[in-house]
């Protein structure tokens, strides 16, 4: 696959496979993303915390939607929508979650290193959904997470295998946003 098609078709994925991704795999992605970022020693202010397993996907996602619940928001969603959102989490095969340090160059490289992990997960099959839903943010998740002070979650990346594509979605032409600098005025 060459590189301009990988950018062309690559789509966010919110259906997969049941099927485990294995650690071997994630390891190499995420050494090969880190390797593509231009600043790799900024990446020393990022982590990881992975949840791919029944036990650990059901903490992480029971204390979502219990953290959740008791927001603002959260406390008029019906027990059912929570739920839904429960299972829908279980069923996903990995959660990735990103943690880095509060610096504009902290996050623009833990942002690098997103966008290429998902296009070389991509061309190995393996689909996925950078999630920064509103419900992923509650304080008392963030608490359980152990995030310090000086931490931001940049989101949940969401993966697994899939076999269905989304259809490709309307891109805007690079021409539209695209104006001659004019010296003169
Ligand atoms: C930083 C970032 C945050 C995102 N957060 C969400 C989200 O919270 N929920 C969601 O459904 N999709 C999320 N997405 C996925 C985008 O909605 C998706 O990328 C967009 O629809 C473009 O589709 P594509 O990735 O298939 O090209 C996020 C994407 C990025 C890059």
């Amino acid at each position: 696959m060459s590189i301009k098609d990988l950018i062309e078709n690559r789509r966010s994925i919110r259906r997969y496979e049941h099927k485990q991704v294995e650690t071997s795999v994630l390891h190499e992605l995420l050494q090969l993303s880190a390797g593509l970022c231009p600043h790799p020693q900024r990446l020393a202010g990022t982590r990881f915390l992975l949840a791919n397993e029944q036990d650990t996907k059901s903490r992480l996602s029971r204390g979502m939607t219990d953290a959740f619940s008791v927001t603002k928001l959260g406390k008029w969603l019906p027990d059912k929508l929570l739920e839904a959102t429960y299972n829908r989490f279980m069923e996903i095969p990995g959660h990735l979650i990103v943690i880095t340090e509060q610096e504009d160059a902290y996050i623009a490289e833990a942002c690098y290193m997103m966008q290429s992990l998902q296009l070389l997960a991509w061309e190995r099959g393996i689909g996925m959904l950078w999630d920064t839903d509103e419900l992923l943010y509650s304080p008392k998740l963030l608490d359980a997470l152990s995030l310090t002070q000086n931490e931001r979650m940049l989101g949940i990346i969401h993966y697994g295998y899939f076999n269905k594509t989304p259809r490709p979605r309307k891109r805007t032409p690079a021409a539209k946003r695209w104006t001659v600098y004019s010296a003169a005025e």
